[in-house]
């Protein structure tokens, strides 16, 4: 089939949504609950989304166990970012964290339970009572160990109870702008049927979640590839703080799958092959629920001076087997299971083998607290994309800047996500009136379609899959330095060059997965290419970016958000854009960095 002869049908919204997680799901609903008409695209059936395997618990200070105060968890967040996070964005968050949690519930989210009712809240990392002085505060609110499965449950129960319109396993190729740049809708490939769609919406919620895929070892599921940043960068966006990768300290060793923070919150511990509980010579205070960079640092440094577990040395080991069966039972069924599996352990009698695994993507495409997407220019570091939005982990709002605090992800996704649906309705009226573009406006992206459909060589898409994946394992990885990443770089642009040569033998549009996972492939390599330079740029170290040729975080030169564009030529070219130490309201006063110690 030529390009002229694909079945192409137009759809009129006021709002489209592109991915149906947490936080796709939750813009969805509140445009549904504002009468905008919506559709949301997801190319998985919204249950499938990545949020589903969230596990430990959602952040917001109810202090249902124990005093607590949105202003202490802003703190952490501040502190656990190592101050790249914005601060007006973090008060946000915050401040509107306890009543999206209560929302859920009232929703009819199956949360765990304490003795008297209220919802359940267990220790995580790096959360702590106190502006950081005291003890560990019992803030995530948990649903066993399945948090993100009850959560994405609720949501999608809720949108269908809303009449939302879903288009389910469409894969969405490219955003569509007008002469201005503006987004005015996307482009999606229907796999089901093989047509193409072309949705016309005033404003595009991006909801496309990370690329964690980039990586060979990574707890993200297989759809993972960051689709929407992928669209945001060919349409000459910027990609904010990419060198910010998450490493979560305890994915099971050789599969990588997650076990959760939580199991620490309930009193699990980390040991080296002496049998010491390390992490009180790194963090004598929080310990095993200091934050994850930290954590993942110091299990790497006792691997690498040979106090690594098992035969190679290459592994620590997390123990639960000194906690009462029923609290593992009631509390941590899920990575029970998980540990059986793929481990091959009875957690309750034997510690389970762990090691740092590509967890989460602090970078994404840059917006305001808003969600309204940046597209900075010499004169306003803040201006504003028109037509575009992005929520969840595709974007970079900033609220977790160097490192991700655990549970703060459920949280972004649903107070995002719902700020979302407020701007869009002040910006859209419902049922506006429809935008009509001519097709030439949109032969670009069938074209770039056409062209990956139909490409030939002798390269698969697995193999350069996994030769980019191997890159991104060694040569951006827990601890770096120039020279790695540079060799990384090089290496890199030998995988590119074969990327014109993947031999397509599926030419069919019906659920052709080669295809579509070619198409990832395309947009995981373009991600991958802005972190391995946004790694090599940031000449400091600084939550998850440890340069160990730059030791030292460098608050003079370096307290600001990475902004990364790739050109068409392939060139990457690097800016920067001012942190906002200022906070939202008089509510509360801004917190100034400090050298942060747990
Ligand atoms: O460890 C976990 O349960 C993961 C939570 C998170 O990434 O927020």
């Amino acid at each position: 089939m030529s390009k002229n002869s694909y079945n192409i049908i137009d759809h009129h919204y006021d709002v489209i949504v592109v991915g149906a997680g947490g936080s796709g799901l939750r813009a969805t609903l509140g445009c549904a609950e504002s009468g905008l008409k919506t559709a949301c695209i997801s190319k998985v059936f919204p249950t499938r989304s990545h949020t589903v395997a969230a596990q430990g618990g959602i952040g917001a200070a109810l202090g249902n166990m124990g005093e607590d105060n949105w202003k202490w968890h802003m703190y952490d967040t501040v502190k656990g970012s190592d101050w790249l996070g914005d601060q007006d964005a973090i008060e946000y968050l915050c401040s509107k964290a306890p009543e999206a949690v209560i929302e859920l519930e009232e929703y009819g989210m199956p949360f765990s339970r304490t003795d008297d009712g209220k919802i359940y809240q267990r220790p995580f990392g790096g959360h702590l009572t106190n502006n950081g002085e005291g003890a560990p505060a019992m803030r995530a609110c948990a649903a066993a160990d399945r948090t993100g499965h009850a959560l994405l449950h609720t949501l999608y129960q809720q949108s269908l109870k809303n009449n939302v319109e879903f288009f389910i396993e469409y894969f969405v190729l490219d955003l569509i702008t007008d002469d201005n740049g503006n987004c005015i809708g996307a482009v999606a490939w229907c796999l089901e049927d093989g047509s193409i769609h072309r949705f016309l919406s005033h404003q595009t919620i991006l909801a496309t979640g990370g690329y964690g895929r980039a990586y060979f070892s990574s707890t993200s599921a297989h759809i993972c590839t960051g689709d929407g940043s992928a669209m945001a960068l060919r349409q000459d966006l910027p990609l904010s703080d990419m060198e910010f990768i998450q490493f979560h300290p305890t994915g099971v060793y050789g599969a990588g799958v997650l076990i959760t923070e939580g199991a620490r919150g309930e009193g699990g511990y980390l040991t080296n092959s002496d049998g010491d509980r390390f992490m009180e010579r790194y963090a004598p205070n929080a310990k095993d629920l200091a934050s994850r960079d930290v954590v993942s640092r110091a299990m790497t440094i006792e691997i690498n001076e040979k106090r690594g577990c098992g035969d190679n040395g290459d592994h620590v080991l997390l123990h639960l087997e000194h906690i009462d069966a029923d609290t593992i039972h009631k509390r941590l069924p899920g990575i029970s299971e998980t540990a059986k599996i793929f481990a091959g352990v009875d957690l309750t009698k034997k510690p389970i083998p762990v090691l740092p695994t590509v967890h989460y993507n602090m970078g994404g495409i840059p917006t305001n607290y808003r969600t309204e997407v940046l597209r900075p220019t010499n004169d306003n570091p803040d201006n504003v994309c028109e037509g575009l939005m992005a929520v969840g982990e595709a974007a970079c709002v900033s609220v977790h800047g160097a490192n991700r605090l655990g549970t703060n992800s459920l949280i972004d996704l649903v107070v995002f996500g719902k700020a979302s649906s407020e701007t869009c309705k002040e910006k859209v009226r419902p049922n506006s009136k429809k935008i009509e573009v001519s097709k030439s406006r949109t032969e670009g992206i069938i074209d770039r379609f056409d062209k990956i459909r139909h490409s030939k060589g002798d390269s698969t898409t697995g193999e350069l899959r996994t030769s980019m994946q191997q890159i991104m394992q060694k040569k951006c990885a827990v601890f770096r330095t120039h020279d790695l990443i540079s060799d990384g770089i090089n290496e890199f642009q030998e995988v590119e060059k074969s990327m014109d040569s993947i031999d397509i033998k599926d030419k069919s549009l019906i659920f052709n997965t080669d295809l579509v996972e070619s198409l990832e492939l395309h947009n995981l390599m373009a991600q991958s290419k802005v972190t391995l330079h946004s790694a090599l740029n940031r000449t400091e170290s600084r939550g998850a970016h440890a340069r160990e040729d730059y030791q030292e975080r460098d608050d003079k030169n370096w307290l600001v958000h990475s902004l990364a564009w790739l050109k068409d030529n392939g060139q990457v070219n690097m800016g920067s854009r001012a942190v906002h130490t200022n906070t939202l309201t008089n509510h509360v006063q801004p917190i100034p960095p400090k050298k942060r110690v747990y």
